[in-house]
């Protein structure tokens, strides 16, 4: 069998670009220590509500102007759905789902994780304008998924 000219280049081009990919995703993963973010920890879905802190949702002070704000995902609703802090506030939010992959996404801030059953997803936050920030599920989740939603005000 005889191989064309042409086609023996674009093997080799074929062969460099493939490599250059691998050794692309080499350095990323390895080199570069890529790591996926890792769950702050684990709850039980079917025993979130007896589970500390789930089985208190909301927002409580924990250092002056630091927030926690514990929030439960179900389909299709958060809880709770509304969180008051004054302004200038860190919030740190951990959001675990009572069934199915939701998602936690507040406008106007770089949060936006996937909560995934079984993991505490954990972001945070700060808010120095007053207003009021929606937060909402960005991962479809059923039949209810567009009116899963909240507001984080920023008093
Ligand atoms: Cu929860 Cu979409």
């Amino acid at each position: 069998m005889r191989i064309e000219r042409y086609e023996k280049i674009f093997m080799a081009l074929t062969l460099v670009v493939l490599l250059a990919a691998l050794a692309a995703i080499g350095v990323g993963v390895f080199a570069a220590e890529v790591h996926l973010p890792a769950p702050a920890g684990r709850v039980d879905p079917r025993q979130i509500r007896r589970t500390a802190p789930f089985d208190q949702p909301g927002v409580r002070e924990v250092a002056p102007g630091e927030y926690e704000a514990v929030i439960i995902a179900r389909a299709w609703a958060f809880e709770p759905n509304e969180i008051r802090v004054p302004r200038g506030s860190t919030v740190r939010f951990r959001v675990a789902s009572a069934d199915v992959i939701h998602g936690f996404l507040v406008e106007n801030t770089n949060i936006n994780v996937m909560v995934i059953p079984g993991q505490v997803a954990e972001v945070a936050a700060r808010f120095d304008r007053p207003g009021e920030y929606v937060f909402l599920c960005h991962e479809y989740c059923g039949f209810g998924h567009h009116q899963m939603f909240g507001k984080v005000i920023v008093e």
